[in-house]
């Protein structure tokens, strides 16, 4: 990765925000009303935010370079021994993003201004507006999994394309290859090995780059990448959802699992869910759950086979480690497409209960972007909004994590990043 502490390009005069030129100048403590959302750097040329400045940073000292000038407003004759808040010759703000250098808890994360990123052959730059988390951040943040610091972590994210000015939202996956049944051996998912969208500008791919539903919002439209293609693949692709059939969602308040009941409910299907929590239960039935059930009940099993009259046709898991109580739930010659392991990556399950049930169990990762395609059409012909729990400023991003990990939310987290 990519993101590093040098500044690159030239940094001309030391600018603040023009509400803040007449506070600065009259050498009052400053320092006191500089916010997290200003980037600093100083004479050496490396970054760091404003929170971590030291008492020496604020010690106030003639400004190096002589006052700074801008029309209409008082000259800024004093600064920070340290810091000065700079933009680019070009008039371009730096760019912000949430760099990681050691994996591990939250806390790790750090709001930097970083180089500009270098678009490869065939790369475009995307203005990011906003980006949105996932639990696949959570889980590269905290060991790497083999991937290389300093990194800017990300996979979703919606913004502007240099190149033509249009909206755009980002096809997440890298490389899927040709095979529409699976992924090729160089699959890679944007954020892994490649600078990802916790930033304000990223490169992907030209063929990455989807137009933006017209109905949505950034935020609605940078929640959708990750989560919203994997729910669809699942779906429709994998488990073959068909109209009037019943699709059991586990886990409601996942972010894919929002998607999962508002397409299912669009395609016609009886949706019906499971939470750890009855206040999400309750607030997904106005996406289109028809019924809930606790996974925490000791007998959800049991319940859901009594709603149904002997099991549903699908389940859309995420969870993982419950695929025996899952597979309990189904019909025989039922479907589970199962996505993620945030209940453990290990179960055990009776193999009878496999082949006498003739059960399919599929295994599912993002889409292709034929998916992806398809998913913006379907989000577009029902006019789908994104469940959004909450949206962060970037410089929050520690904040953000920390309530992804509570897992009290319902839907998608998002960074807002202008
Ligand atoms: N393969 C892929 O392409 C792909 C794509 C996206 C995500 N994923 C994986 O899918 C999982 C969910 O991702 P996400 O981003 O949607 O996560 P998320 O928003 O953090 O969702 C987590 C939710 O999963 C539910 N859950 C956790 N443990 C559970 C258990 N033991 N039984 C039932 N439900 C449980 C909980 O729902 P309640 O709060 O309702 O109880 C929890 O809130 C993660 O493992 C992620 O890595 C995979």
């Amino acid at each position: 990765m990519r993101a590093s502490t040098e500044t690159s390009g030239p940094w001309a005069g030391t600018v603040a925000p023009p509400d803040l030129l007449a506070t600065l100048n009259d050498g009052q403590e400053w320092a006191d009303k500089v916010t997290e959302q200003w980037i600093s750097i100083d004479d050496l040329g490396w970054a760091k935010t404003l929170p971590r400045l030291t008492e020496n940073d604020r010690k106030v000292h003639p400004l190096p370079h002589g006052p700074i000038t801008v029309p209409g407003e008082p000259s800024i004759t004093h600064g920070l021994s340290a810091i000065f808040v700079h933009k680019k010759e070009d008039g371009r703000k730096p760019v912000k993003a949430a760099v990681i250098r050691t994996w591990g808890g939250p806390e790790q994360f750090s709001v930097e201004t970083v180089p500009d990123p270098e678009p490869g052959p065939g790369e475009v730059i995307v203005e990011l507006h906003a980006s949105a988390l996932n639990w696949h951040d959570v889980l590269v943040r905290q060991t790497g999994r083999g991937f290389t610091t300093p990194s800017i972590l990300g996979l979703d994210g919606a913004g502007i394309r240099q190149d033509t000015g249009e909206k755009t939202v980002i096809f997440p996956g890298l490389n899927w290859g040709r095979n529409a049944a699976a992924p090729g051996r160089d699959f890679s998912i944007l954020g892994d090995s490649t600078d990802g969208t916790y930033a304000q500008l990223v490169a992907v791919p030209v063929e990455n780059l989807f137009p933006m539903p017209q109905h949505l919002s950034w935020a609605e439209a940078a929640a959708l990448p990750c989560a919203g293609l994997t729910a669809y693949r699942a779906l429709f692709k994998r488990a073959k959802l068909q109209p009037g059939e019943t699709v059991l969602v586990i886990g409601a308040g996942s972010g894919v699992s929002t998607f999962a009941i508002m397409f299912a409910a669009a395609a016609e299907a009886r949706v019906l869910a499971t939470s750890s929590s009855q206040d999400k239960l309750d607030s997904v039935r106005a996406i289109g759950v028809d019924k809930g059930f606790l996974y925490t009940d000791p007998d959800w099993v049991q319940q859901v086979l009594e709603a149904t009259g002997g099991g549903v046709d699908v389940i859309i898991n995420g969870a993982g480690a419950n695929l025996r109580d899952a597979m309990a739930c189904l019909k025989p010659g039922g479907r589970i497409a199962v996505f993620g392991s945030s209940g453990g990556s290990t179960a055990a399950i009776d193999i009878p209960d496999l082949y006498w049930g003739h059960v399919s169990v599929l295994g599912t990762t993002l889409g292709s972007p034929d998916d992806f395609g398809q998913m913006l059409e379907l989000i577009d012909r029902h006019q789908i909004c994104p469940i959004i729990d909450s949206i962060y400023p970037l410089t929050e991003i520690v904040e953000a994590h920390r309530h992804l990990e509570s897992r009290k939310h319902l839907g998608k987290l998002v960074l807002s990043l202008r």
